[in-house]
């Protein structure tokens, strides 16, 4: 059994309980179903729960305080409340963190226009084929957009917009250096080319939703903000994350990853919200994005960056779920600033905003595509001829390299193929739970016979978890490494990770496959080292 295993986990839960006891808010979040919300905060009183607010984005779920502190355990509580009460079907008590910025500073060289970046991603050829992504919604979630700009005054729509900052308002920045950020993620997705530039989709229209800007943030924020208007707007492009030091090992909470699912599978009605995300800067800390739960997840896409030479940039972070790269890694590419300047931006922020344009040129070319559809096109439009970079071939003759995914985004090709693509059936799955060992059979996987994704999701204990490496193997000889090495991380233990490969895109799943979990340090005692592997799931059609 795995008696260490544990220890380990009381060793380092028991102390967080003892400090929230001190200095916790007492703020939860709570879904109060079938009833209006009169009665909803009648429910909560008699629980002693006050609401302080309902989300934005749910007709049943309240942000509530706790009315009386109570001796008993806090976990206690919690349980006690969703045994008793049958309209209260779900209850989190909120911890506050923090989510930062994917912009590297860059001030070298001169300005320059994103279809002008090198190696081309065929923006501009994708333009004369007749698309500008209108009649597609782009949602930027970041710090905030000057709205007004000249650049972004037409495309802006308050309908798909809000400020879960301020609450109320236009979700503008305040005025400052350092709240640029969305206004330039913004103008790389849809600047209308009146004073900085035409942007990737300028046709598409352009909601802005405030999210960063507070100090701190919470789950019910961040699932709030993801889930806003998910019918109305196709894509949410997101250029932060958790901090990209080369330690930090942070996930969704489980209501912003519920509302990231729900978007994925139920939004756009039916055909799927697009999440492009950022895969991080930290290549520098010697980061990877595979610890960070946002790129390393079922349901978001994430994009790599390449420099003008075709290499990955330094400062990237590569990992098994990068599906596709951008170019402009070492540029200054020009958008939108505040107070109607123009300025520049680049780096894994850059990535996501061009993407999501890009992304908004194909499904303006067939609004039929489900957020999968939009994968498999990315898969196979994408251009590894233009990185330089060493890749590995799957068994469905695919290129892939952790760094950049299948290779460049390729705008001409994908809203070519994007034209006259054969929707994909539904999605199917085959999965395992409870691995007992590193070989693990899926002889019988009939349903699939071409994977889209690898879903591992397991714990390690061990005394510094950056000296991990898992290697996963295809029963038909391909290799993904599905967590690196991270030299400075010295933190014990990762507990209940999902760890997601994109590499086996397009192979059959039937047979053996192999997982290997290697650590790095020789440890004294064999018990400091455990993995337990609680599901292995494999996606495809
Ligand atoms: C985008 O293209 C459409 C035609 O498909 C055109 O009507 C519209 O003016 C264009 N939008 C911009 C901002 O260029
Ligand atoms: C892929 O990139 C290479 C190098 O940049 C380029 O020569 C080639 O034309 C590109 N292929 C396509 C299909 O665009």
């Amino acid at each position: 059994m795995n008696n260490s295993c544990l220890i380990l986990f009381l060793a380092l839960f028991i102390p967080i309980f003892v400090c929230s006891e001190d200095s916790e808010d007492g703020i939860f979040l709570a879904r109060i179903t079938s009833v209006d919300e009169h009665d909803a905060r009648k429910i909560g009183r008699r629980h002693g729960f006050e609401a302080v607010r309902k989300l934005q984005s749910f007709s049943d779920v309240y942000i509530g305080r706790r009315l009386r502190r109570r001796k008993r355990g806090i976990e206690d509580e919690i349980l006690a409340e969703m045994i008793f009460s049958e309209q209260i079907q779900f209850i989190e008590k909120l911890y506050r963190f923090r989510r930062f910025k994917r912009a590297p500073m860059m001030n070298n060289g001169a300005l320059i226009h994103v279809w002008n970046l090198t190696p081309s991603m065929m923006i501009r050829e994708a333009w004369e084929a007749g698309y500008n992504a209108s009649r597609v919604t782009v949602a930027v979630v970041d710090d905030g957009v000057d709205v007004g700009h000249v650049d972004l005054r037409s495309a802006f729509s308050p309908r798909v917009s809000f400020d879960f900052v301020k609450f109320g308002s236009l979700p503008i920045p305040t005025i400052s250096k350092e709240t640029q950020h969305g206004t330039q993620c913004a103008g790389l997705v849809s600047m209308e080319g009146n004073q900085c530039g035409l942007g990737v989709g300028h046709g598409a229209t352009l909601g802005a939703i405030r999210l960063l800007g507070q100090d701190e943030l919470n789950d019910a924020l961040e699932g709030d903000a993801l889930a806003f208007e998910k019918d109305l707007i196709d894509i949410y492009s997101v250029s932060w994350g958790p901090k990209d030091d080369g330690l930090t090992a942070e996930k969704p909470a489980k209501f912003t990853q519920d509302a990231i699912k729900n978007g994925a599978v139920f939004g756009r009605n039916g055909k799927g919200n697009i999440f492009v995300w950022a895969s991080g800067n930290g290549g520098e800390n010697g980061d990877n994005c595979a610890l960070d739960g946002y790129v390393s997840n079922e349901y978001t896409i994430s994009f790599g960056v390449i420099s003008s030479s075709g290499v990955p940039s330094a400062y990237a972070e590569g990992c098994s779920a990068v599906l596709a790269a951008v170019s402009g890694g070492d540029s200054m590419i020009q958008t939108t600033g505040l107070e109607s300047t123009c300025s520049s931006i680049s780096g894994s922020s850059a990535s996501a905003a061009i993407a999501s344009g890009i992304i908004a040129l194909a499904l303006e070319a067939n609004p039929a595509l489900s957020q999968r559809d939009i994968q498999h096109l990315i898969v196979h439009s994408s251009n590894s001829s233009a990185v330089k970079i060493q890749f590995q071939t799957n068994s469905a003759g695919l290129k892939f390299h952790p760094s950049v995914g299948f290779g460049l985004l390729d705008a001409k090709t994908l809203v070519e193929k994007a034209a006259t693509w054969q929707l994909v059936d539904p999605q199917k799955t085959c999965s395992r739970i409870q691995l007992t060992s590193g070989s693990i059979d899926f002889s019988d996987c009939q349903e699939i016979s071409r994977i889209e994704r690898v879903i591992l999701t397991g714990s390690i204990c061990h005394p510094h978890r950056g000296k991990v490496r898992i290697l996963l193997e295809s029963p038909r000889g391909t290799e993904s490494e599905l967590l690196a090495v991270r030299p400075s991380d010295t933190s014990p233990d990762l507990l209940e990770w999902d760890f997601v490969s994109v590499h086996f895109w397009g192979e059959a799943p039937r047979g053996i496959w192999k997982l290997k979990v290697e650590s790095e340090e020789e440890l004294e005692r064999r018990e400091d080292f455990r993995v337990k592997m609680k599901e292995f799931k494999i996606t495809g059609i």
